[in-house]
């Protein structure tokens, strides 16, 4: 089992990051994204971008969370999550994913959105967002917009999710 360490991005993980997310999705819709959020000051908030690297140093895994707003209250999207093809069902994602719940905690923050795969997202703690009395802007199967509170004593907004404008819905 690899062993992977996982750290929020610095500059010079930028190209590194890019090319991670070029690889795991078909087209560079992720990664443009990805660029797109880190030039916005309302959705990027630093040490939430986070990077897993492996014993040698090489980067393999991605995850990054960004500023949206519900009911005009603040929470964060989880999006996206990208690791090199070569390395996917090894770990990196969940280090990656993990480590920024984790520094979102640290941080103070509380409710966390992610539209994807319903049998992955579960094991950090989402359930379907309509539990929540939360929706997105746009038409998805209820099980694959998914929510968690990282301290679910703290209310939690309920409404339509706004994303960051970097993803274009
Ligand atoms: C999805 C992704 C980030 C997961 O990271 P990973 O490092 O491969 O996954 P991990 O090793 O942490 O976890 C492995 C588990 O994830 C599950 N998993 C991985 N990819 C999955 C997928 N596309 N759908 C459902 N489950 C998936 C595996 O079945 C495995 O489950 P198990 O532990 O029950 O055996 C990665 O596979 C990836 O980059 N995929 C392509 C891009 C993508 O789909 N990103 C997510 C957008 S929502």
């Amino acid at each position: 089992m690899t062993t992977w360490t996982a750290r929020p991005e610095t500059t010079s993980d930028i190209a590194a990051i890019r090319d991670i997310n070029l690889a795991a999705f078909p087209t560079s819709g992720e990664a443009d994204i990805v660029d797109a959020l880190r030039a916005d000051p309302k959705a990027w908030i630093d040490g939430l971008s986070m990077v897993t690297e492996g014993s040698d140093g090489t980067l393999t895994g991605h995850a990054l969370l960004t500023r949206c707003h519900v009911d005009g209250a603040p929470a964060l999207a989880l999006a996206p999550c990208a690791v090199r093809p070569s390395a996917q069902r090894t770990g990196a994602g969940s280090a990656a994913i993990r480590a920024a719940l984790d520094a979102a905690r640290s941080l103070g923050e509380n409710l966390v959105l992610v539209l994807g795969h319903p049998e992955y997202y579960p094991r950090f703690g989402f359930t379907p967002a309509s539990r929540f009395g939360i929706r997105a802007p746009f038409d998805v199967p209820d099980e694959a917009m998914m929510a968690m509170a990282l301290d679910d004593t703290r209310p939690v907004p309920t409404g339509t999710i706004r994303y960051p404008a970097a993803f274009g819905v």
